[in-house]
């Protein structure tokens, strides 16, 4: 298998192009950014944390029965996954409020919610990642309305899965953020990255953040945080 041209560049990954038309090469990036890019910087070691992380919960999840884009790891920063077209949806679901929630509905963060809220935002830098709902997702023609669906019933699987994974390892999974894609052969799955950088993660006994708002909020270690997420995920 051969890595050909790159066919996009995020702020956290590259996609290229393989020989293979079903396959892409994903390279993980140190480079981080927060507030729709306005803060930018670099946490060492982050592109290969997220990568052997993103790795080892979809290779679980897919376990658990849900289909992901994940092949398999090339390098310490490269993983093979399957060719997707990603709708341009980001699926939030939030356990406990904390972030953007907190600022747009006076929740104190940290408050446990009585049941988890689902999210779609609208994946777009211009307009920063504004919050939709079924009826613009429909009409926008992002996707139908059962593939909204299909990705809302994956998206309460995998919290359902996912929070006790996590608690196992102690820690409190407060939200997160998912991508789905669709393979050429027309299968919705699970796509881009589970990792530091994409959901809230604190220690079940400290509530220590161990995620990205510690870059966000310039709360120091963000190496260590991103080090000691791995290893728990590990353990
Ligand atoms: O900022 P907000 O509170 O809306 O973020 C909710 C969750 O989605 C957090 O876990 C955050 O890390 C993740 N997120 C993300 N990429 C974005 C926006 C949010 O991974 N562009």
């Amino acid at each position: 298998m051969e890595k050909l041209e790159q066919l996009y560049e995020g702020k956290a990954k590259k996609v290229f192009k393989t020989d293979n038309p079903n396959e892409f090469i994903i390279e993980y990036k140190d480079d981080a950014t927060a507030f729709n890019g306005e803060k930018k910087g670099s946490i060492v070691g982050k592109g290969v944390i997220n990568n052997k992380m993103t790795e080892l919960v979809f290779n679980m999840l897919e376990e658990k029965g849900i289909p992901t884009h994940f092949i398999k790891l090339l390098s310490d920063s490269e993983q093979l996954v399957k060719a997707v077209t990603i709708f341009p949806l980001e699926v939030i679901i939030r356990n406990t409020a904390a972030g953007s929630v907190c600022k747009r509905l006076g929740l104190e963060e940290g408050l446990k919610l009585k049941t988890p809220i689902f999210e779609f935002c609208y994946k777009n830098d211009a307009f920063g990642d504004p919050m939709i709902n079924d009826s613009h997702i429909i009409a926008m023609e992002l996707a139908t309305a059962d593939e909204i669906e299909t990705i809302r019933d994956m998206t309460y699987k995998i919290n359902d899965i996912l929070k006790p994974y996590f608690f196992e390892k102690g820690i409190n999974l407060i939200d997160f953020k998912i991508e789905f894609g669709k393979t050429n052969d027309g299968q919705i799955v699970l796509a881009d990255e589970i990792s530091p950088d994409t959901c809230r993660f604190w220690d079940v006994k400290t509530n220590e953040k161990l995620d990205k708002d510690r870059f966000r909020r310039d709360l120091g270690n963000v190496e260590g945080a991103y080090v000691e997420m791995l290893k728990r995920v590990q353990s």
